[in-house]
């Protein structure tokens, strides 16, 4: 028994996200608990995941959970993508033996500061007819005026690595401005990717607005069940940051590097036939 505490501690905690987008929860999640070691995976070739039928998803999510499992020993998951978790959450922690943390829009904290009474929530088409979120907006809608924006065509263009384009800007634009138009005061970063644009956000909606993401209170989650399970490493020591791509990995570690303005080294995934047997 006590050996095999010692076992979980060091394990690694497995990140996953359709792309790059899991990066802002990543960095949260290095800077909360800088002594764990990370495995982040990138299922860049099946990126987006936000326009794909939810059982694709699901399976998709089951593949890359067992991966880490098996290959990695991870000792918690964490869903490092809103769709991905709104689509697959329950089935990975029915099927899985650790804790599994996902996302979700940060509606209640929106919803507790806005002053004009109109909260924006943008995220992909898939987050926003799930399920999971009619129920969080069923939860909160009595306190605010909560009105959403899918996004299409945003986790492409920054999986490109376009985080500055005319193109860009014009696509964020047109979604931002009917929202501001309505009296929204504050924006809900509904999907990991977004962070990455939040600069131009910012730029769009002024500086009086709210903009609230998710991946700090995720790492506090994260933290949060590491300790509650004596799962959480104490150890003082040099932690291992892995990262792994489904997509082309040298084109894909050059975006990672982009974006997270610092050197890192991708990793190819293996193939998807050989993710799918380990979880048939
Ligand atoms: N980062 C994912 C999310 O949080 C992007 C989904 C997608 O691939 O469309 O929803």
């Amino acid at each position: 028994m006590v050996s095999l505490h010692v076992m979980n501690m060091n394990a690694p905690i497995g990140i996953f996200d359709s792309g790059l987008g899991g990066l802002t929860v990543f960095e949260e999640v290095r800077k909360l608990l800088p002594q764990e070691n990370l495995v982040y995976v990138a299922d860049s070739a099946f990126a987006p995941y936000g326009n794909k039928d939810d059982a694709i998803v699901v399976q998709r999510c089951e593949s890359l959970a067992h991966y880490l499992i098996q290959t990695h020993t991870i000792k918690a998951l964490v869903v490092a993508c809103n769709t991905a978790t709104a689509a697959a959450i329950q089935t990975l922690r029915d099927q899985l033996g650790i804790p599994v943390i996902g996302m979700e829009p940060a509606i209640k904290p929106a919803v507790a500061v806005t002053q004009s009474g109109v909260v924006g929530v943008l995220a992909t088409e898939n987050t926003l007819k799930s399920d999971k979120f009619s129920n969080l907006l069923d939860a909160h809608q009595h306190r605010a005026r909560i009105i959403t924006q899918p996004c299409f065509g945003l986790v492409e263009a920054i999986e490109q690595g376009d985080l500055d384009s005319k193109r860009i800007k014009q696509l964020l634009q047109n979604y931002v401005q009917p929202l501001l138009d309505e009296g929204v005061d504050t924006f809900v970063l509904g999907c990991t990717h977004y962070p990455l644009l939040e600069q131009l956000i910012r730029e769009l909606v002024g500086a009086q607005a709210y903009i609230i993401s998710t991946g700090a209170a995720v790492a506090k989650q994260v933290q949060h069940t590491l300790k509650q399970d004596n799962i959480d490493n104490q150890e003082a020591h040099q932690p291992t940051h892995d990262f792994y791509t489904s997509g082309d990995a040298k084109h894909v570690e050059t975006l990672a590097s982009k974006l997270s303005q610092q050197p890192m080294k991708m990793q190819p995934l293996p193939s998807l036939a050989e993710l799918s047997s380990l979880s048939a």
